[in-house]
């Protein structure tokens, strides 16, 4: 039998495994998909079971989008330009390393804005998932606005991609976009002022729950991107890569929407 999984640590919330069963149930493919909760230590002990061609492919999260790049025989350009891979698969006996947050996360912001034309973007975060958003705005032909606490971070995102750094937020934006992890712990401050928020149409805080600036965003009428959309829509894509098939959205939705 064919074994997925989700490379991670910790996994406990992990909402990969229930979604990618789904979809292999409805679509009767003989497989598993389970959770490799591995510490750091041991990833390197695990990483060479992925290259012996034990799993067939394996959905990567925090912290080893990065770790598992030495690992791969091939990288997409995609993960290349992004320095982060989330999707690992086996093709002709080589291990492939993609990345399709980007995807996700612009496919996401498409259902609730699908004309991104002219619209002004903040990137609150400087890191991966910072890099995998800023480059697929600048695919769309947007340059954002990158604000991060250690300036320097930002700054080596902009020698990578086409953004502008600042170091203090004093203009509006359209669109607002968390990729740092403040938020997580509903006693997180709010990283950016209220008129900022209450000026924005957008907000989109890649943290997978009820955010500080997501309930400050709802309460002054802004519209919200639900991060849980961009899981949904990069694990279409991973699924695809894994199996070959097309996946009923649907019925992946359902599994995590909740
Ligand atoms: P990821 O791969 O999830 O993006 P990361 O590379 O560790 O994780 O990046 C985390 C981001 O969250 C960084 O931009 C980080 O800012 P620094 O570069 O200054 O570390 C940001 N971040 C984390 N905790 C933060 C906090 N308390 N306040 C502001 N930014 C924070």
């Amino acid at each position: 039998m064919k074994k997925f999984g989700v490379l991670g640590f910790p996994l406990k919330h992990s909402l990969s495994p229930l979604m990618h069963t789904a979809a292999l149930q409805e679509l009767r493919i003989e497989a598993v998909y389970d959770k490799y909760e591995i510490a750091a230590k041991d990833l390197n002990c695990f990483m060479k079971r992925v290259k012996t061609g034990e799993f067939a492919g394996l959905s990567v999260t925090v912290p080893y989008k990065e770790e598992v790049l030495p690992y791969c025989d091939e990288l997409s350009e995609q993960a290349e330009a992004i320095g982060a891979v989330n999707t690992l698969y086996v093709k002709e006996g080589k291990v492939i390393g993609e990345n399709t947050d980007w995807y996700g996360f612009i496919e996401a912001l498409k259902e609730v804005e699908p004309d991104l034309n002219g619209l002004k973007f903040l990137i609150l975060g400087a890191g991966g998932v910072a890099r995998a958003c800023v480059y697929a705005l600048n695919k769309e032909g947007i340059v954002p606005v990158v604000y991060n606490r250690t300036k320097e971070k930002a700054i080596e995102l902009s020698n990578k991609f086409n953004c502008i750094v600042v170091e203090s937020l004093k203009d509006k934006f359209d669109v607002i976009v968390n990729c740092t992890s403040v938020g997580l712990h509903a006693e997180d401050p709010l990283l950016v002022s209220e008129d900022i928020i209450k000026a924005a149409k957008i907000v989109y805080d890649l943290v997978y729950l009820e955010t500080p600036l997501v309930r400050e965003a709802r309460a002054c009428g802004v519209k919200i991107v639900d991060s849980k959309r961009m899981l949904l829509l990069q694990g279409v894509k991973q699924f695809e890569l894994f199996t070959g098939e097309n996946p009923n959205f649907e019925v992946m939705w359902e599994s995590i929407k909740n």
